[in-house]
């Protein structure tokens, strides 16, 4: 028997518009996972594809007069397209209209029938085409509008076939408790939580045969609900039950998705069936936030949020970077900034900065700087004894990447590359080998020049998973095959570099991004998009029906949405509070923000005693510079406000909020 592979799927899309960089975030962090896991050493396998059978999709196709059968082969290729265009590499890109699947769908029914958990009975109520999903009446507001998402409802009164969700809260709620990482992140769980406990309801599975969908076995007038057939597509990839070998595969081991689409489909509906199947549950379901745009949700019917190549041509116009650099460099921002426990503004200026700063300033130069030295005839030094601060910084970057991804945060792992990278900058400075070279002093030059490429490597093969093209022209700059040799453990080891290796020619990885470019506005007339605005998504100053945006020119100490946006405000749990010694203002507290834990010093000691901080709230700004305060560790800044006399005053939430939530 084949061993178990470690399987990993993304929601599969609905073909009703095509891929933006909302569903590219998605398709990017499992492919992200997928490269991650196999350089751990897993056989790691990759699940896409598409949702076919929805109403909105049979209306999408009417509307542009072609057959549901012609618009979903169309559009389902926009994906594959698309996917192949950001380096994604999946195993297998799956389509619900296979008729793989649909045997698959048919079976399932077959059997949760024969066992009790399918009945038939009538369904009147409302649902909502946009969701594809069937609401409560408490659910919807006096003009037919779902709260939760704003989408319109009909009402419907059907013969329906339901499952019986309701057998399975007490059964849930065991596995939940008993897998305490199976719903990720813990903010999730306990939405999911509160869902079973306030009682789940039989859900309906069929819908009247409109001509489109899969009929259902002995009522060929029903076509199956299309998130009964949708769900099933996960295990219709592994051949089950007629393929022996689809425990090869089953259980998956991870299921992504944003939240719309989390605790009533994947963290309840979806496990219910497997159990009344009698077949085990996926290891982690793990829900994140939305990209939004004006605040809004972006989404392929509003339209408001660009498509990929839309963006990276942007980039390509405003910095005259390779196209296969301003990929890796969209792949980066969406995972660095897309967050788990909240939604986030996709924004081309936070993209410019994320490409200017971090990727530009911090990771692009170092490697520049030293290669176009051409120390030692540009080769790597062998030999060179390693540096214990670089050595050490290099460890805690490693182990903080680790545990970030055990729950599939990409943000937190990637932010964790970015103290190694500081730290060789300060290391070059301190050291400075081009003052060394001059002095003659060969064997310093030697020690600074491996231990700093040393530190790019290795930050680089942590980044190789989300940027696969950066990452081979970095090791080719370096004169290396490949930035790993051999195991996860062997290549995550400060010194793996090694010596002797004559370097390669030495080019710029990140050419800056003009911003004024990037936004440009269109030309006055132009009723276009901007050629180096996305499609999708309005450029600054221009306007958009959506929300009407700033034209003014600002008067001096005025800021736009966008500066103040680049301020991470967060809301954070004081967990542990102490003073700093030999420092009467500043105190060091231990915070957990979302999932993360951190430490920031303020000067907040004249005001409040360690004691009366423990268990409170408060607000920290999260993505300032990381910075010592008496040579202690502060990562960000809490808000406070200053009594006459200079004492602090802390801003708190008003009620309890969500830890690590966006305070806007
Ligand atoms: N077809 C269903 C899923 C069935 S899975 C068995 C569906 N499709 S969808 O096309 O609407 O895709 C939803 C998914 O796309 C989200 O759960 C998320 O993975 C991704 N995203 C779509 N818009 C997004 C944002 N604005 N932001 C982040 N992710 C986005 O629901």
């Amino acid at each position: 028997m084949p061993e178990k592979r470690y399987y990993i799927t993304t929601p599969i899309y609905y073909v009703n518009g095509v891929p933006h960089v909302g569903s590219a975030t998605t398709t990017l962090l499992c492919d992200a996972h997928t490269r991650y896991r196999k350089l751990r050493g897993d056989d790691a396998y990759f699940l896409t594809g598409t949702d076919e059978h929805a109403q909105k999709v049979a209306d999408a196709a009417a509307k542009v007069g072609k057959t549901p059968q012609d618009f979903v082969d169309e559009v389902s290729q926009r994906y594959v397209e698309c996917w192949e265009y950001l380096g994604i590499k999946y195993n297998s890109f799956i389509r619900t209209s296979e008729e793989r699947h649909k045997k698959v769908v048919r079976e399932i029914f077959s059997r949760l029938q024969a066992s009790g958990d399918i009945y038939l009975g009538v369904y009147e109520g409302w649902y909502s085409v946009a969701d594809e999903t069937f609401f409560r009446d408490t659910d919807v507001d006096e003009n037919g509008i779902v709260k939760e998402t704003g989408a319109k409802v009909i009402r419907i009164q059907e013969d329906v076939h339901y499952f019986r969700l309701s057998a399975y809260g007490e059964r849930l709620k065991a596995h939940i408790a008993a897998n305490p990482t199976f719903l990720l992140p813990e903010t999730r769980r306990n939405e999911v939580l509160a869902m079973i406990d306030d009682g789940l309801r039989d859900i309906a599975i069929s819908r009247k045969n409109a001509g489109w969908g899969i009929e259902v076995p002995g009522d060929e007038g029903k076509v199956f609900y299309v998130w009964f057939d949708a769900l099933i597509n996960y295990l219709s990839e592994t051949g089950w039950p007629d393929n022996e070998n689809w425990s090869t595969l089953w259980p998956a081991d991870a299921h992504l998705m944003a939240k719309e689409i989390y605790a009533r489909f994947h963290a309840t509906f979806w496990p219910a069936m497997l159990m009344g199947l009698g077949l085990p549950l996926p290891k982690h379901v793990v829900g994140h936030g939305w990209w939004t745009v004006g605040g809004e949700k972006g989404s392929k019917s509003k339209g408001n949020i660009p498509e990929p190549k839309a963006v990276v041509d942007a980039l390509v116009a405003a910095s005259g970077a390779a196209e296969s650099t301003a990929k890796d460099a969209l792949r980066y921002y969406l995972l660095r900034d897309i967050r788990f426990t909240d939604d986030s503004e996709f924004s081309l200026e936070l993209l410019a900065n994320r490409w200017n700063a971090d990727l530009g300033n911090d990771f692009g130069n170092v490697l520049n700087r030293i290669l176009k030295a051409t120390y030692f005839d540009g080769v790597i030094p062998a030999s060179a004894p390693l540096d214990p601060g670089l050595t050490a910084v290099a460890a805690e970057a490693v182990a903080a990447y680790e545990k970030a991804l055990e729950r599939f945060d990409w943000g937190s792992a990637l932010s964790s590359v970015w103290p190694l990278l500081r730290a060789v900058n300060v290391y070059l400075a301190e050291k400075a080998p081009w003052k060394a070279a001059k002095a003659g002093e060969t064997a310093a030059v030697a020690e600074a020049v491996y231990n700093a490429l040393e530190g790019v490597r290795l930050a680089t093969y942590l980044l190789s998973p989300v940027m696969p093209t950066v990452a081979a022209e970095v090791a080719s700059q370096l004169g290396l095959e490949s930035l790993t040799s051999g195991t996860w453990e062997d290549s995550t080891r400060f010194g793996a570099l090694p010596g002797g290796i004559k370097t390669g020619e030495p080019a710029p990885l990140f050419p800056r991004v003009d911003t004024k470019i990037l936004l440009a506005p269109p030309p006055p007339g132009d009723s276009a998009v901007s050629p180096s605005a996305p499609k999708g998504y309005p450029a600054k100053g221009e306007k958009s029906d959506k929300q009407p945006m700033e034209t003014e020119a600002p008067t001096s100490n005025e800021i736009t949405i966008d500066d103040f946006l680049k301020v991470e405000l967060r809301v954070a749990d004081i967990v542990a509070a102490e003073k700093v010694p030999d420092a009467d203002k500043l105190l060091k507290l231990q915070l957990k923000i979302g999932e993360e834990d951190r430490q920031i010093v303020s000067g907040i000691a004249t005001a409040y005693t360690p004691e009366e901080l423990v268990g409170r709230q408060i607000v920290v700004v999260y993505n300032l510079k990381p910075r010592k305060m008496r040579g202690v560790e502060s990562k960000g800044m809490l808000l406070a406000a200053t009594d006459a006399e200079g004492n602090a005053i802390l801003l708190q939430p008003d009620k309890k909020a969500d830890s690590g939530s966006t305070v806007r």
